[in-house]
């Protein structure tokens, strides 16, 4: 690792205290399903104003350290001309760039995915860099069935995550490592712990083995929780104790920081349950920072609000205010 001390510098910042990540990379059909649900339409303008009106909102950036940015975004230039990287950085927070190519059905495992974009991965990211990107995203997914995941798709998508990261960090990006194990089902907690361990345990490995330098990185996982579908949903307080015993046995103290999605959860139930992981890992120790990466559990109020406002942006702008506070205050619970 040639200089390591910007990328531990800028994963630090991204964890600080009070301060978590807007993740506004949807691309442009998951930003485009999103806008139809309220009659709004995906056109290059209507994305540029709806996330010109989130990076803008004054006071987001006292709770907003970095946004993940979709490559459309990190190029283009607000309405009044000024590139959308620019204002980033007047504000205070770090430009970030979502830069895999999707999950994709994975040969010979039905049902399950892997995530692709290596292909030509260290020219895109140091052209990232050069446009101002100083951190990059890369999701895995990971479903949870009767007879999932397949020890085989935890491994494929293990060793895509360490490929991605020890490139970014080649390219002087600090790499968010995403391995999403999703909430869709009728699973017990237990099940999700099991996952989520399996899937730790395979990405620290291979993160070892791909000499990525853990200090310069960022985890963003899932909670552990019920599926969505579960009769008996467990609360908050098993949430909290279930997640925090799983990342305290598999994740390295050397990581700087622990940056949670929301994954589907409403946005209540998952500021409701970052507070309460926040006071057990206080209570138990935790070596990282434990904050917020969300996309919807930030953004569906505002974004509702906006539209719902002919994309007048001062009211979705207080409402995405609001629910930045909240979010940041529960990850400075103790
Ligand atoms: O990669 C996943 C997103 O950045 C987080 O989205 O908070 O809606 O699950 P979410």
């Amino acid at each position: 690792m040639q200089n390591a001390q910007p990328l531990v510098k800028t994963a630090n910042a991204l964890v600080a205290p009070g301060k978590g990540i807007l993740a506004a990379d949807e691309s442009t059909s998951t930003i485009g399903a999103r806008f139809a649900a309220l009659g709004v339409e995906n056109v290059e303008r209507n994305r540029r104003d709806y996330r010109e009106m989130l990076v803008s909102a004054a006071g987001a950036s006292e709770f907003i350290s970095g946004v993940i940015l979709y490559d459309e975004t990190l190029r283009q230039n607000c309405a009044d001309g000024t590139p959308f990287v620019e204002l980033l950085e007047e504000r205070g927070i770090i430009p970030g760039i979502k830069v895999d190519t999707r999950a994709h059905p994975l040969a010979g495992a039905p049902g399950e995915v892997v995530t692709e974009g290596l292909d030509g991965l260290r020219d895109r990211m140091a052209e990232y860099y050069e446009i101002g990107a100083r951190f990059a995203k890369w999701r895995a997914v990971i479903a949870i069935g009767p007879h999932l995941p397949s020890s085989y798709c935890i491994e494929v998508n293990a060793h895509a995550l360490a490929r991605y990261a020890a490139l970014a960090q080649e390219a002087g990006l600090v790499p968010i490592i995403e391995p999403e194990v999703l909430m869709d089902g009728d699973h017990g907690i237990d099940r999700c712990y099991d996952v989520t361990q399996d899937a730790l345990r395979e990405v620290y490995s291979q993160l070892a083995a791909q000499r990525v330098m853990l200090e310069g990185t960022l985890l963003k996982c899932n909670m552990v929780l019920s599926g969505k579908e579960a009769s008996n949903r467990a609360e908050q307080e098993e949430v909290a104790e279930r997640t925090v015993d799983c990342l305290m046995r598999n994740v390295p103290a050397a990581v700087p920081g622990i940056a949670f999605l929301s994954g589907g959860q409403g946005d209540d139930e998952a500021t409701d349950n970052l507070r309460t992981i926040n006071i057990r890992g206080k209570e138990v120790g935790a070596p990282w920072q434990l904050t917020f990466s969300f996309a919807r559990a930030l953004q569906s109020t505002p974004l509702q609000i906006w539209a719902a406002n002919g994309g007048a942006p001062l009211p979705a702008q207080k409402a995405f205010y609001h629910r930045a506070s909240q979010t940041a205050a529960a990850r400075n619970a103790a």
